[in-house]
């Protein structure tokens, strides 16, 4: 039968799983390919550490350029993650005529267009399931599976981590700061985990999904995002209380000459099929305008589910290269235009309902002024909570909007900042209807 040769740099978590996943299976894996797919070499800093798998210490090198250089290697896997020393080694790669595997959101939101136009300059083929959504296929949907569809809307649960403590909060009423710590201290998240809880690490994953479903990179500097470092075991109760659950959401839609493209906390109806993807799983729903609405659900992170995304991509990879393709997919599976730009429409003019939870003081005409100023700025409210008199004077009043423009609510909450009435922050959360 014959090899197909793979190097892999980086042998961390992710490293380790593409390592079992191609060890474990490699019978299926051969019989699915028409070929042996061997690890041939593996390239790390560390190859003290005990990683409590058995790998023969002669594939083991420090030097990345030991993987590059072969010859004999097919597919390089690049998963060192960081931005500049793995946008080399895969550039190198693509160079040398390798087709590359790598699961680097960062890289591909931030420099996708370089690495991209490399690829198809050299006429290779660049693999990257596991970039987005841990084990879900969802660019392989989207750059097969939906490919005779214009995507209308996306609406994904990118990250695991912040998924993860929304759910504790929610189920537990607990406070963001004791659930972040408890993660951490469980190891279920990043200590600090900041880019996952600001939204970040969802917005790489965004930018990659828009950039296959609409045929053009987009950075992902251009689209909005907020996470969920404000969000109050209150605002969930509030939430729970008008029938909707909040979630940290990633959202596209296709507005025809611009796209919506952002990231926020947002208020889903509690039977929205999103609403039910708890803990740490990742979930994509999207709509094509011939398929209709399709959803993905599965594990976002991990060793396990990654290892299976990479190596979905080495054996992609390994069957063209068994039959003597390269280049065969372009990255974006589109043929680009250079001047195609994606423009996103700003936030400021967004459409959506919206949920403002003010700290007022307990006094007659409170309500009146805060209705009044929404009003001058042509707000609708749609339904009002107002629980009783706290201990210090000071009361939450929760609305709930009709659809309003986002740069008049905007205006209305930041003139309301300097009311004497209001006595803390304000918090404001969009409403998705669906
Ligand atoms: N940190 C990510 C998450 C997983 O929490 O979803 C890797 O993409």
């Amino acid at each position: 039968m014959q090899q197909i040769n793979v190097g892999i740099i980086g042998f961390g978590t992710v490293g380790c799983g593409t390592f079992e996943v191609l060890t474990t299976n490699r019978e299926v894996i051969a019989n699915r390919v028409g070929a042996e797919v061997v690890v041939k070499r593996i390239a790390d800093l560390d190859l003290e550490s005990d990683r409590g798998i058995q790998v023969n210490r002669d594939l083991l090198t420090v030097d990345a350029m030991d993987v590059i250089d072969d010859p004999e290697i097919d597919v390089v896997v690049e998963l060192i993650g960081g931005v500049e020393k793995a946008k080399e080694f895969i550039l190198m790669a693509m160079e040398k005529g390798k087709n590359v595997v790598t699961a680097n959101k960062a890289l591909l939101a931030e420099y996708g267009s370089e690495i991209f136009e490399a690829s198809e300059r050299y006429g290779t083929s660049l693999g990257f399931e596991a970039s987005v959504g841990g084990g879900i296929p969802i660019i392989n949907a989207l750059r097969r599976g939906l490919a005779a569809n214009r995507i209308q809307t996306m609406i994904g649960i990118l990250n695991g981590t912040s998924n993860y403590i929304l759910t504790k909060m929610t189920k537990e009423g607990l406070p963001y700061v004791k659930v972040v710590q408890d993660a951490v201290d469980l190891g279920f998240a990043e200590d600090p985990p900041t880019l996952d809880v600001d939204g970040t690490d969802a917005a790489h994953k965004l930018a990659i999904l828009i950039s296959i479903a609409f045929g053009s990179p987009v950075s992902f500097n251009e689209i909005y995002k907020e996470g969920i470092t404000d969000l109050t075991p209150d605002d969930i109760r509030f939430a729970g209380q008008f029938g909707y659950s909040i979630k940290l959401l990633a959202i596209a839609r296709n507005l025809g000459d611009r796209l919506q493209a952002r990231i926020h906390p947002a208020m889903i109806p509690k039977d929205h099929i999103l609403a039910n993807v708890n803990e740490a799983y990742n979930a994509i729903y999207l709509e094509g305008d011939f398929v209709g609405p399709n959803l993905y659900y599965g594990l976002g992170a991990g060793k396990r589910p990654t290892g299976s995304a990479v190596v979905s991509d080495i054996i992609e990879l390994a069957r063209q290269t068994r039959v003597g393709l390269k280049g065969f997919m372009p990255p974006l599976a589109h043929v680009r235009s250079p001047d195609k730009k994606i423009l996103i429409q700003p936030i400021e003019e967004l459409t959506s309902a919206y949920y403002c939870r003010f700290s007022a003081l307990d006094s007659p005409g409170v309500l009146s002024k805060i209705s009044g100023v929404l009003g001058d700025h042509h707000i609708s409210i749609s339904s009002v909570i107002q629980k009783g008199r706290e201990v210090n004077g000071s009361v939450p009043i929760v609305m709930l909007t009709h659809e309003a423009l986002e740069s008049n609510v905007q205006k209305a909450l930041s003139l309301m900042k300097g009311m004497k009435i209001l006595t803390g922050k304000t918090i404001m959360i969009r409403v998705e209807s669906g």
